[in-house]
């Protein structure tokens, strides 16, 4: 196993006195108003009660007017900085060739390092894009764990969805540095059973968000390349949360503690063949993404096929001012302060949380900290949706929005139908970048804490509406017997 520095010491006993607060590298010059609609959920918890009920249960169908600290989702949710709201008002809005495309191919060569460029609307457009070039039907497609959007759109062009993700990526307790590695045993027994013909590429994901937000190390990617190469299969990287994980190796991996993050950055990619990126979280931007990779020939199949489904190949579905934010985001994004801040404003929550003996997914992952609904709610079978029924209930505790990662998450099975049971069964607190301070922290655990004194008090949900694919996003559930959790 990669050999760690000091990562025992630094994230598995530090006691609350000791734990350091990084102050992040910026000043807040704008803030956004709360409404009053938001400050009377805040104060009134009839008002949440009766909210979630109408949700059908499912935090994506509140109304952001009913929500009060908003951990949904770290995508598309941080603030922008004044260089990049400046850098709006020079978009060049013309269909094609604008300047801002320019800007961004060059912010894209210069820190990722790919030589060609495809801009998206979002990340799933890149998968979609990427999916459909490389995949056959009847392919396997192998993954350090799943992403909804990344499978779902493997899925779609015929593949089979192969986890070659190491054990203890399944095991919330488990204190592993690297909890995004590869098992390379388990991707040489699939390429054994399947043959190397029927891969079309390895799927990478950094900072591996259903783990828990957790980084694979240096070390094994490297190894993976080299295994990848010997059978001539691609690697595609999902760098979605990609300074994240390259933080981690930074702080965990000996030799790297010296390098900045901006080098880590691009020696991850060299290992790799292309990327898919959504640049709603590392390139702090509302909306954006892109594909880029290094082989001419899927460079210019790409760009034939954005044109079918995003718009013109200098633009990708964004207009030019969204663009060029994501450009001037690439580069405020891979500045080791930034990274350091924004990770130990997760670590901050996660270390409050685990102070008070709430169980959540460890180590504390770089995006979000993670409920562990298996522990948090043991008396709740899966069959009764307990991650979902937690984050229902903590938003009536409290106002405060998370999200079901577990068994609606992972979906049905697209052969048999059967519902998918993953081992974690989580609700995660994502928060967003920039966005939120230590007192937003502070209160988001406190609610945490109340809620776990009186978790045995907690029932489970049935769903009464499911759609057939991603179906987390608009599912409607209902109690069973009662409220969700009594007072
Ligand atoms: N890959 C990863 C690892 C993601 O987390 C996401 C989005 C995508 C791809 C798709 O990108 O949303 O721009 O189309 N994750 C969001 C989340 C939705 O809340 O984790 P997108």
């Amino acid at each position: 196993m990669t050999q760690c520095v000091k990562f025992e010491a630094m994230d598995k006993d530090v006691k609350q006195e000791d734990f350091q607060i990084i102050p992040p590298p910026y000043r807040i010059k704008v803030v956004e108003l709360l409404s009053k609609e938001q400050m009377d959920i805040a104060n009134n918890r009839e008002r949440r009660e009766e909210a979630i009920a109408k949700a059908g249960y499912n935090t994506f169908l509140l109304k952001e007017d009913q929500v009060y600290i908003d951990f949904l989702t770290d995508s598309g949710t941080g603030a922008m900085s004044d260089n990049q709201w400046a850098g709006m008002m020079l978009g060049d809005e013309a269909y094609a060739g604008s300047k801002n495309f320019y800007n961004l191919d060059k912010a894209v060569r210069g820190v990722y390092g790919y030589r060609y460029l495809v801009p998206t609307h979002q990340g799933r457009a890149a998968e979609h894009i990427m999916s459909e070039l490389l995949i056959r039907p009847g392919d396997s497609v192998p993954n350090n764990m799943y992403f909804t959007t990344r499978r779902v759109h493997q899925e779609l062009a015929g593949a089979t969805w192969v986890d070659v993700s190491i054990d203890e990526a399944h095991d919330p307790e488990s204190w592993h540095p690297f909890k995004g590695n590869v098992d390379l045993k388990k991707l040489q027994g699939l390429i054994k059973d399947v043959g190397r013909e029927r891969i079309p590429y390895m799927s990478i994901e950094s900072n591996v968000n259903m783990a828990g937000g957790q980084p694979f190390s240096m070390d094994n990617l490297s190894s993976l390349r080299q295994l990848c190469d010997e059978h001539k299969i691609p690697v595609m990287l999902d760098g979605t949360r990609l300074v994240e994980n390259a933080y981690f190796i930074q702080r965990r991996e000996a030799g790297y503690e010296n390098k900045m993050v901006r080098q880590i950055v691009r020696e991850i990619c060299s290992y790799t063949d292309g990327i898919t990126v959504s640049g709603k979280k590392d390139a702090l931007v509302n909306i954006g993404g892109f594909l880029a990779c290094n082989d001419k020939k899927l460079f210019l199949e790409a760009k034939a096929m954005v044109v079918v489904y995003e718009g013109l190949h200098t633009y990708g579905g964004l207009a030019g001012r969204d663009m060029e934010a994501m450009a001037r985001g690439i580069y405020e994004m891979v500045q080791d302060r930034h990274v350091a801040a924004r990770v130990n404003q997760v670590e901050y929550l996660g270390h409050l949380l685990l102070q008070a003996g709430v169980p959540i997914v460890v180590p504390v992952g770089g995006h979000a900290v993670f409920l562990d609904a298996k522990r948090f709610l043991p008396h709740i079978p899966q069959e009764h949706y307990p991650s979902q029924a937690l984050s229902a209930a903590l938003y009536v505790e409290s106002g405060v929005r998370g999200m079901e990662r577990g068994v609606v998450s992972s979906g049905r099975d697209p052969v048999t139908g059967l519902e998918r049971k993953p081992k974690l069964e989580l609700v995660r607190l994502a928060v967003p970048r920039r966005a939120y301070g230590c007192a937003d922290m502070e209160f988001v655990a406190q609610a945490i804490i109340r809620l776990y004194k009186k978790r045995k008090r907690g029932c489970g949900l049935k769903m009464v509406y499911e759609t057939e694919r991603l179906r987390f996003f608009q599912a409607r559930f209902k109690p069973i017997g009662g409220s969700l959790m009594e007072r």
